[in-house]
């Protein structure tokens, strides 16, 4: 039986990771794969994740298991982080999911129980999992317009034709803050009218956020979503806790399905458990368990928002001198974008035989459409990377 398996498509940014680690030159730069690292390149462990973790290792009397959905304090607790006030508690299923992916394969999954056939709209370009979950469940998918590759800014005026052809019963793929992998994002009155074109088209939102905390702050990376959330009827949102409480082996996530009324909330939530009983029964509680014990005291809560805006600072500091040193050596201001991008993420523009050379000649791991992790650099290696880029002829 077994040897009928067929070789799968490889996803590029794992094989990425797979080369970097290979190399054996000692001043390679990772810009690839979407994980933090500090000045030092290392991926610490916060402060407050520790101190959670030796607190649980004292207070933890059982393993038995949770909810099927989850322990009921994270899923209030997330949904207070993620979607605030926008919405009465009574209209908010949610479960508990084996990180941000498991959110995404469970979301998929509810539209295709709601809606069979459904058309999945992905902003071009997203990232590389989400056509691939979505075809490897054989969900019909379009997409629209997101990034003008000139301004390297959103293409409004093309995503807003493009979302306008969705139908009652799709559903439209919006990444909530720091777009992966372009870094170009939504302003408010943008997500205003993104919300009343849904709301004429009657298409359900889904938002992807796995990057709260990491654009415009904690606040601020959550209101898009927030304002979708009072004034549409439906939304969808899967949230990961990998990156902003750094526990990506964790494996910690959530799907929130918000209704428009009580008794749909009570028929979401209990489709909700269903699927995670079928796909995997309990999900993952460590990670989830520390995020709650966080969220849910001052202390500790301070102690992991003040780590993660000096992360945020980090990576907005990294963006305004990259900008500036390839202002300098190339002599324009077209990079100038770089510092306008949020998030871990960047598109910068190369091709790929530049994003090529840049890897043979100097060492510099990016993704082949050029999407570059700025937290992979610090002080020191950003001139580097400005000095390769303009070399290369970017
Ligand atoms: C990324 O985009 O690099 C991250 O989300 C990690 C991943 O799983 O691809």
């Amino acid at each position: 039986m077994l040897n009928a398996l067929t070789a799968q498509p490889k996803d590029k940014i794992l094989m990425l990771m797979q080369m970097y680690k290979e190399d054996p030159r000692s001043d390679k730069i990772d810009l690839g794969v979407g994980v933090y690292k500090d000045a030092s390149g290392a991926t610490p462990i916060m402060k407050a994740i520790k101190a959670a973790e030796q607190q649980l290792w004292q207070d933890e009397t059982t393993k038995a298991y949770t909810g099927l959905a989850g322990d009921q304090g994270f899923l209030d607790a997330m949904v207070g982080l993620v979607v605030g006030d926008a919405a009465s508690r009574d209209r908010v299923a949610a479960a508990a999911t084996p990180g941000g992916t498991g959110a995404i394969r469970q979301a998929l999954e509810l539209i295709r129980l709601a809606s069979p056939g459904a058309t999945i709209w992905l902003s071009n370009p997203t990232w590389p999992n989400h056509p691939s979950i979505i075809r490897y469940l054989g969900m019909p998918m379009a997409e629209y317009r997101y990034f003008d590759d000139a301004s390297r800014a959103v293409d409004f005026d093309g995503m807003m034709q493009d979302i306008s052809k969705a139908k009652q019963g799709d559903v439209v793929l919006l990444h909530g803050c720091c777009h992966n992998p372009t870094g170009a994002n939504l302003n408010l009155s943008q997500w205003d009218e993104v919300t009343q074109l849904l709301a004429k088209t009657g298409a359900t939102p889904f938002v992807d956020i796995a990057y709260q905390g990491f654009g415009d702050g904690l606040e601020a990376d959550a209101a898009g979503l927030r304002h979708l959330v009072s004034n549409l009827p439906e939304t969808l949102i899967a949230a990961s806790c990998s990156k902003n409480f750094g526990i990506y082996r964790e494996r910690t996530g959530i799907l929130m399905a918000i209704s428009g009324d009580a008794a749909g909330t009570a028929t979401a939530q209990a489709n909700l458990a269903f699927l995670n009983r079928q796909n995997f029964s309990f999900p993952p509680d460590h990670g989830a368990r520390l995020v709650t014990m966080i969220l849910g005291d001052a202390k500790l809560r301070q102690m992991w928002s003040t780590e993660l805006e000096d992360v945020r600072q980090g990576m907005l500091k990294l963006r305004k001198q990259l900008a500036q040193e390839l202002r300098d050596r190339s002599g324009s201001d077209r990079f100038g974008f770089l510092a306008e991008h949020r998030g871990m993420f960047s598109r910068l523009g190369a091709s790929p035989e530049q994003v090529e050379k840049l890897r043979k000649d100097h060492g510099i791991y990016m993704v082949g459409d050029s999407r570059m992790n700025i937290a992979g650099l610090n002080a020191q290696t950003v001139p580097l990377l400005a000095q390769a880029i303009v070399d290369a002829g970017v």
